[in-house]
């Protein structure tokens, strides 16, 4: 299978794209960061990809009002970039239809809990830990999923959990939710770079390494 050239889509700060970058560098990560694109001109994710020498693209319905415009402005720089692989990180617009068509199985999100549970619209950042510590729940986790047509319902690809303390506010427990993210999000990527990932309908399968 050739290379993954992944193009990292990126709202906000940018925490788990630098994690994927520092995954690479330091080679537990074979995958290329071709592009970063971001909806948002001022995220922090575009200094740190800029930072580390990634090309990096601004792409808004601010920018493109009418949505095929949207989606042509995406798929050119798909094409561009020769991007075979979509990572979202903390990207907070739907992908559209024909996008997730053209990366079938091939578009992973990272979402804060372990998911069926806490997802869904409405259920991030903040909002995911704070139900969490108002149900009572004793773990929480982190979930990489593959991308399908609604919010966070993809098939999941790892799943870990994270302890919940007695006296955890959403932001200590998102902090401690963060730290495994960026561990599990480069694991679960560079599984695909391996070619190590099987799918069954909704079950993922992990083939072990032949190394
Ligand atoms: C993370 O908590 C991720 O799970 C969620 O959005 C947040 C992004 O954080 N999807 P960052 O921008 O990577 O720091």
């Amino acid at each position: 299978m050739k290379s993954l050239r992944v193009a990292v889509l990126a709202s906000g700060g940018g925490s788990n794209l630098k994690a994927l970058i520092e995954a690479s560098q330091r080679g537990d990560l074979s995958a290329q960061i071709v592009l970063v694109i971001s909806n948002n001109r001022d995220a922090g994710a575009l200094n740190i990809a800029r930072d580390a020498g990634i090309a990096v693209k601004h792409i808004s319905a601010a920018v493109f009002p009418e949505a095929a415009d949207l989606e042509q402005a995406f798929m050119n720089v798909f094409d561009e970039f020769e991007v075979n692989f979509l990572v979202l990180a903390g990207y907070m617009k739907m992908i559209s239809t024909a996008i997730i068509r053209k990366f079938e199985n091939r578009i992973l999100n990272i979402h804060p809990a372990l998911l069926p549970a806490f997802g869904g619209k409405g259920m991030y950042g903040k909002h995911v830990h704070q139900a969490v510590l108002e149900y009572g729940c004793k773990v929480s986790g982190v979930t990489v999923h593959l991308v399908d047509e609604k919010y966070d319902s993809g098939a999941p690809v790892l799943q870990r959990c994270v302890p919940v303390r007695q006296d955890d506010t959403p932001e200590s427990l998102a902090a401690r939710v963060l730290q495994e993210e960026h561990k599990i999000y480069a694991e679960a990527l560079q599984l695909f770079a391996e070619n190590r990932i099987r799918i069954e309908g909704r079950k993922v399968f992990i083939e072990e390494s032949s190394h």
